[in-house]
């Protein structure tokens, strides 16, 4: 993955065809949001998704991406439940009352992309668990709330930081948030961390999926033998949220947003 090269503006027509791969995607989320219940097999989440996209005539970029030699993705969707942090593959394993679960998906439409992730609990979750995803998704919207023209790239994962830290937890810094287009993955990198006013300023056009991955404990990541599933290093929970958002001149479009999602 690269992302360290120019940052590709969008054009109306493009930004058009990224509003309706957002719009897919949302929707799509908020169908395995209802459908993720207490027995619910993460494969069966899998398998809605994959009947989503065909009946939607659109296709997944995670299915049999293989990023830097890693074995592809075998599924449409990541399933990451409680201390694991992103890129769980679907399977046998139940969902139960008590669990965080975050989905992370996305869509291909037209040959444009949308990306976004959501963690939701299972039944009924500790106030504390509770805490956790509440300040996660918070820190999304902090630092979507910088990016406007004008601002510089290092100022949005500043806000989400500096949202995570003050609230006692920690930030992944392992995986980061990335421009998107054409490419699922594009130039530039959106770490969730640093300090304010670096890097390139922000102009409209400007599409990028902003991704904060939020610990209980520590930030260290360790890897399963899947060579996917990241988990935290000391077993404690983790949530992560995403949205795919435009640079506008009129402030910020999340365009993976629709009625009554995160
Ligand atoms: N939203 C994820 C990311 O940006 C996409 C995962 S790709 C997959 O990292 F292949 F792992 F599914
Ligand atoms: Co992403």
């Amino acid at each position: 993955m690269s992302y360290g090269e120019r940052i590709a503006i969008k054009s109306r027509r493009e930004l058009d065809r990224m509003r309706e791969a957002g719009r897919h995607t949302g929707e799509i989320l908020l169908v395995l949001r209802e459908a993720a219940r207490p027995g619910v097999r993460t494969d069966e989440l899998n398998e809605i998704a994959s009947k989503e996209l065909e009946k939607r005539g659109l296709r997944s970029p995670f299915l049999g991406y293989s990023p830097g030699g890693l074995p592809p993705y075998p599924a449409v969707l990541c399933v990451s439940i409680n201390d694991e942090i992103v890129h769980g593959i679907p399977g046998s394993r139940e969902l139960q009352e008590g669990d965080i679960l975050s989905l992370d998906f996305g869509v291909d439409f037209e040959g444009f992309h949308g990306d976004s992730a959501v963690t939701i609990p299972i039944g009924s979750v500790p106030g504390e668990t509770r805490q956790l995803v509440k300040t996660t998704r918070d820190s999304l919207y902090e630092g979507i709330a910088k990016m406007v023209p004008g601002q510089r790239l290092s100022d949005i994962g500043h806000a989400v930081q500096s949202k995570a830290e003050r609230s006692g937890y920690s930030v992944v810094r392992q995986f980061v948030g990335h421009g998107i287009g054409r490419e699922m993955h594009e130039p530039p990198q959106v770490p969730n961390y640093g300090r304010k006013g670096r890097g390139p300023r922000l102009t409209a056009g400007m599409v990028f999926a902003i991704e904060p991955m939020v610990n209980v404990g520590t930030e260290e990541v360790r890897m399963l033998e899947d060579e996917w599933t990241a988990v935290t290093a000391d077993g404690a929970l983790s949530a992560h949220f995403e949205h795919t958002v435009a640079i506008t001149d009129e402030g910020p479009e999340v365009l993976t947003a629709v009625q009554g999602s995160h």
